[in-house]
């Protein structure tokens, strides 16, 4: 590649080890000095994180020690009683996201086909039907679509409604993407096919990916940084790297360096329910 390019253009000779060192991703979202008590019982007191562009990051902790009402403080869903949460400086109201929630059948409107479902946000937005029309046709190739998303939501099966709740939360082309829970209610067969087309989606939007999960082989999988929370009142206990190289199919599950960082993310979560 580098050979037809003119010399100038060409990088400054580095020492091989900087070349082959990743680069290191930027700070895309910055949670500072957060507090959120529920009935006078604090959950977060001056908490800080700092969340990567592009990566996925998924959250992991003990039952109830706050994953959800983190995620959903940061996507403005839930109001924290203190702090500052920023996206590349911006505050949520210039910034695109998607939120992708645990319960699909809940989450689709029943009354339009899957189709008006995920063409709806595009509608919202003002696009006129040709350009909701090619959006979507990006999406069905994306995704691989198979299944006839003429059908209504109560017609699908719970995977593909999962499949059409992602795809509509795509369709905006958000910033961030937030998943909570997004594999609790779909079988082993379903599950592997929504961390694929996860997994396909992010490769090909570089979108930066919240995934709240309480299983932790699914916590672990789809990760480049497993969070890592405390009991309540709720710290970071842990942020665990895993840099096993995308697409990342069911058999990583397998590989040693899948193994050890899921072991290790075992015991510190252990360590956090017992202490
Ligand atoms: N709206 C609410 N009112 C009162 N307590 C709440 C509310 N939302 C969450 N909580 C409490 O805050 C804690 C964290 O909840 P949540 O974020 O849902 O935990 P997780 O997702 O980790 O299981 C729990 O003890 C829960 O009961
Ligand atoms: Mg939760």
């Amino acid at each position: 590649m580098t050979a037809s390019l003119p010399a100038t253009v060409l990088p400054p000779a580095a020492p091989q080890s900087l070349l082959t060192l990743p680069a290191l991703p930027s700070t895309h979202v910055t949670v500072r000095g957060l507090s959120k008590a529920f009935a006078g019982k604090p959950l977060y007191t001056d908490f800080n994180l700092d969340l990567p562009r592009g990566q996925i990051v998924s959250i992991f902790g003990p039952n109830g020690c706050g994953k959800s009402t983190l995620m959903n403080m940061i996507a403005g869903l839930v109001k924290p009683d203190a702090g500052e949460i920023l996206f590349d400086g911006k505050t949520l109201r210039d910034t695109g996201i998607g939120y992708v929630f645990q319960n699909y059948r809940d989450a689709l409107f029943p009354w339009i086909s899957a189709w008006d479902n995920i063409a709806y946000p595009l509608r919202r937005k003002g696009l006129k039907e040709p350009a909701v029309k090619a959006r979507v046709d990006e999406l069905v190739a994306l995704f691989e679509i198979r299944f006839d998303l003429a059908r209504y939501p109560y017609e699908l099966s719970g995977g593909q409604m999962q499949t059409v709740c992602i795809m509509r939360s795509l369709a905006t082309r958000p910033e961030v993407l937030f998943l909570d829970e997004p594999f609790s209610a779909l079988d082993f067969e379903m599950t592997l096919f929504i961390r694929d087309k996860l997994q396909e989606a992010h490769l090909a939007t570089g979108v930066t990916m919240v995934i709240v999960s309480h299983d932790l082989e699914d916590a672990v999988f789809l990760a480049d940084q497993v969070l890592l929370l405390t009991r309540r009142p709720t710290r970071i206990a842990e942020i665990v790297p895993f840099g096993l190289p995308r697409p990342r199919r069911a058999e990583a599950v397998a590989d040693p360096e899948f193994v050890r960082v899921k072991a290790h993310t075992l015991e510190v979560f252990r360590r956090e329910v017992n202490a």
